[in-house]
């Protein structure tokens, strides 16, 4: 069995987010997404599925994707956006939406089309381009029964915290000053 698949391990974590787009066009919204996952030691895959250039595997993904141990899946697209709601159709697991700015109508296309899904078959949408806030949605709900990752998404919020906070003296000295 020399040099088969069947010999090959891996030690690498199974992924358990999955980021997909519509092209590869979109990949330089979309990484936001994969750095926040980095970032919360969230193991994920990315891949270009296209729902109207490549509808078959599409379809094929999104109904596999449970069964492969994925837990959630963030699917970003622009324009007429049909990949997010189409995964949403075939399979149980959440989906979070991300509406891709294009060229055009600015990213108002891309918006519509995600987040208008009929009742019944839901997409979380987050903010055009905002595939950052995806990747951190996509943490909560992995947190929701991992304590490590609740533990770490409070410890990111208490940077926020203390990030805005500071923000605030700078601007308390700015007005001191400027009344004194
Ligand atoms: C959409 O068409 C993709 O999600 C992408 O945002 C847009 C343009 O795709 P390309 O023409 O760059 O491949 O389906």
């Amino acid at each position: 069995m020399t040099g088969t698949r069947a010999e090959v391990t891996s030690t690498a974590p199974e992924p358990v987010v999955a980021i997909v787009m519509g092209s590869e066009s979109d990949w330089p919204t979309m990484e936001s997404a994969a750095d926040v996952l980095v970032e919360f030691g969230v193991a994920f895959e990315a891949d270009v599925l296209s729902a109207h250039r490549m509808p078959d595997e599409m379809l094929s993904y999104g109904r596999a994707a449970h069964g492969r141990g994925l837990r959630v899946i963030i699917a970003g697209a622009g324009g007429a956006a049909h990949l997010p709601g189409m995964l949403a159709a075939v399979t149980p697991l959440p989906v979070i939406g991300v509406p891709v700015p294009l060229k055009y109508l600015d990213g108002m296309d891309s918006l519509l089309s995600i987040v208008q899904m009929p009742a019944g078959v839901p997409v979380a949408t987050v903010a055009v381009g905002n595939a950052k806030n995806a990747g951190l949605l996509a943490v909560r709900i992995l947190a929701t029964y991992d304590e490590r990752l609740t533990r770490a998404v409070s410890d990111y919020q208490e940077s926020l915290r203390a990030i805005a906070s500071g923000k605030g003296e700078s601007v308390r000295r700015e007005a001191a000053s400027k009344s004194s």
